[in-house]
């Protein structure tokens, strides 16, 4: 009796695992544990065993009725599974070979500057700032005009191929038509945001611009910059000062020093090019700093008071800066990147390494 078990058991567990089909299930449902099954009719005649092999005979049946009743189960389950999931016919999911490896799904990465604005972003949320963003579409108004560029500026001319065929916008404040093009600064965030809020304010503003360059190893068509502006009242130029001194510092290490260079800008007076101490050489002079010592990395300056003017800031009572960075540049030096293209190839040699 014992031999015949272990029989019998092996053909069980052969046949159900070769049974790919429902229709081969149900026949090894119905040949073992159906009304006039293999077991079943083994159990109705347990008395003729005899009474010592009895209580080891019983065991293994119910066992092996068991083994049948949970692979029977098992087996449905991963079938209404997949109908449910992907909708699959019996036809199809009994095609599916479970024990062939699977499709591997490549994980992916962020960009890298993406990564540099997030961790821009996230220094200047350590000094209390805030993120917001703006349209890159934008009218004259917001691009030129509220930034104290005047209609008739020679600089606007630049940006001509720049401009959109979509109906101009007037706006609230000089009630004029003003023409639509894509952003070449995010300063355009300053006026936006100033319009809607009042002061204090503590704001950073990431985005894309577009400038009419040559494309080059330094230059791209568009690019992204990260804007700053700060507005309460007495702020003074050595809050700025200080302010970016310490986020070059956190960005490319406590031993970055900074120097402040004079220069213009519509929307800040005074203004000054911000350079930081070479990163490659620690400002010995090299090749990337041009034997200078030094790179430039933004503009900045004191909000400029007809920009306060331009949103209804009263320029008597409230102060504050302005400043401005380019991503590209700042990755290509964290990185020592020698090609701004390369960020828009898409080439997977290059972005899997971050
Ligand atoms: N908008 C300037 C540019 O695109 C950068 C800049 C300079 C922004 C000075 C500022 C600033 O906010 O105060 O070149």
């Amino acid at each position: 009796m014992k031999e015949k078990l272990e029989q019998l058991e092996k053909e069980i567990n052969e046949t159900l695992g070769n049974a790919r089909t429902p229709e081969q299930l149900e026949e090894a449902r119905i040949k073992y544990i159906g009304r006039k099954g293999v077991l079943t009719e083994m159990l109705k005649s347990i008395r003729e065993v005899s009474s010592e092999e009895r209580p080891y005979v019983g065991k293994k049946i119910n066992e092996l009725k068991r083994a049948v009743e949970e692979k029977i189960k098992t087996e449905k389950k991963i079938k209404l599974e997949l109908n449910d999931e992907i909708k699959v016919t019996d036809k199809i999911a009994v095609k599916i070979d479970f024990s062939l490896p699977g499709s591997r799904y490549e994980i992916g990465s962020r960009h890298p500057l993406s990564q540099i604005i997030d961790e821009i972003c996230n220094v200047f949320l350590g000094f209390g700032f805030r993120i917001v963003e703006g349209p890159e579409i934008e009218t004259e108004y917001y691009n030129f005009t509220a930034l104290n560029i005047p209609e008739d500026h020679p600089s606007r001319e630049t940006f001509h191929t720049f401009f959109l065929d979509l109906p101009p916008q007037q706006h609230k404040k000089d009630k004029k038509d003003h023409k639509v093009l894509l952003r070449s600064q995010t300063s355009t965030v300053q006026i936006r945001i100033m319009e809607n809020e009042k002061p204090p304010l503590q704001v950073i503003m990431p985005g894309k611009v577009y400038r009419p360059d040559a494309t080059d190893a330094s230059h791209s068509f568009m690019f992204h910059q990260v804007e700053g502006l700060m507005v309460d009242r007495d702020i003074k130029f050595s809050d700025l000062k200080g302010l970016l001194d310490s986020f070059c510092k956190e960005m490319f290490g406590r031993k970055t020093k900074t120097r402040f260079r004079p220069h213009y800008f519509p929307f800040t007076e005074p203004s000054a090019e911000v350079d930081v101490s070479c990163i490659i050489c620690n400002g010995k002079g090299c090749r990337v700093c041009g034997k200078k010592g030094w790179l430039e990395i933004l503009g900045a300056g004191m909000v400029n008071p007809k920009v306060f003017e331009a949103v209804g800031y009263p320029p008597e009572k409230w102060t504050g800066f302005a400043f401005g960075m380019g991503v590209e540049r700042i990755a290509m030096l964290k990185w020592g990147i020698n090609d701004i293209r390369i960020f828009f190839e898409n080439d997977l040699r290059f972005l899997k390494q971050f």
